[in-house]
């Protein structure tokens, strides 16, 4: 007979990350490689996070402390919320699957958005879900239309606010709306990955809405903390639902330096300040130099940019690969005629327009 897997395994489409760096140095035989791919900060780390790793450096023979207690303390007197309405991550990715472990069984219903951040989809069919499969409406949630599927048998709703990889958002009044009469049975996943990087008015908290709502708040610190590499994101509910995610939690999930970094970025308020002012600056350049060449893009809140090529755009990624720019072509997502590029440095954005009006021009 031989191995068999589960069977919800078997409809699993495995996430196929951003190339890395060395890869693309490995395979074309560059040295000279950025990437705009992965919604990475393009600064590096906060230097005070790098400080305080290096203090716990001699200290990684021993097991880190599993409830991140100082991490802990930290995030919670940040974000004014007690400490047991936490649960800290191996990346804030990490969340989705404890959510799921926590409360949905076998056949039990999802609903995601599409297209949205691939992990929800692809965790929720591991995990043998039922998924509902709600499409965007010009690139953008539409809650009303994921209200209309949502039942008494709908335990998650994925919500990235905002968006990955369309980069909109909701609006505080459109999430207001939705979170109004849901079933009990429901939680609401909502994904503030990129929180720090939105500056409009109308971007709701997610924090503002705990008390009332069975809401999960997944951020995450691989953002505009700088420190994707480390792996740490973490969950803000109420202590109640948080109980039941630590029970499915492995013990030691978030490692010691991870913790400790963390900690370092949270104290450092210019890091964060620099990077939302290269993103936002960035952007602007990327815009007035898109609009220039005649290419249509969604304007975005966050650090990337959903970028219409038409049917060539798998083929203008393979070409900027090749001159050691990594973006990402969105054909898993079913957007074939975009890519997606990561906010970068002032060189790299340059560096990337030149090239691709080299290659569409
Ligand atoms: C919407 C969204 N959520 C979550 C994540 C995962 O972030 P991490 O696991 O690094 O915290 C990403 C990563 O790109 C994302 O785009």
């Amino acid at each position: 007979m031989g191995i068999i897997p589960r069977k919800a395994i078997l409809n699993v489409k495995p996430y196929q990350p951003g190339k890395p760096i060395e890869e693309v140095k490995r395979e074309i035989g560059l040295q000279d490689v950025i990437k705009m791919a992965s919604n990475e900060n393009p600064l590096g780390p906060s230097p005070k996070a790098v400080a305080s790793i290096r203090k716990y450096l001699c200290n990684i023979n021993r097991y880190p402390e599993g409830g991140c207690f100082y991490l802990r303390q930290a995030v919670a007197k940040k974000l004014k919320i007690k400490p047991e309405q936490l649960i800290f991550g191996n990346g804030s990715d990490e969340l989705i699957g404890l959510t799921l472990r926590a409360f949905v069984n076998e056949g039990d219903e999802v609903v995601v958005a599409s297209p949205t951040f691939l992990m929800y989809e692809v965790a929720s069919t591991a995990h043998g879900a039922k998924i509902k499969v709600v499409p965007m409406r010009y690139f953008k949630y539409d809650l009303k239309a994921i209200k209309d599927v949502v039942t008494k048998n709908t335990k998650v709703v994925f919500i990235a606010n905002p968006d990955n990889p369309n980069g909109t958002y909701v609006a505080r009044y459109e999430l207001e709306d939705f979170l109004k009469n849901l079933p009990s049975e429901t939680i609401v996943f909502l994904d503030e990955a990129y929180f720090e990087f939105v500056e409009e008015q109308d971007y709701p908290n997610g924090l503002d809405y705990l008390g009332k709502n069975n809401l999960i708040v997944a951020r995450t610190f691989s953002k505009a903390y700088g420190l994707a590499g480390l792996r740490v994101g973490y969950g803000i509910s109420s202590p109640e639902i948080i109980k039941y995610m630590e029970a499915v939690r492995e013990p030691f999930n978030v490692n010691l330096l991870a913790q400790m970094g963390a900690i370092g970025s949270l104290k450092d308020k210019e890091f964060v300040a620099r990077s939302k002012k290269t993103v936002r600056e960035g952007k602007k350049f990327l815009y007035t130099e898109l609009k220039a060449i005649g290419v249509r893009y969604v304007p975005s809140v966050t650090n990337f940019i959903l970028i219409e090529l038409g049917p060539k755009s798998g083929e203008i990624t393979e070409k900027l690969l090749k001159k050691g720019i990594i973006i990402r072509n969105m054909k898993a997502w079913g957007l074939e005629n975009f890519i997606r590029v990561t906010v970068g440095k002032d060189a790299e954005n340059k560096r990337f327009i030149r090239e691709l009006k080299k290659i569409i021009l």
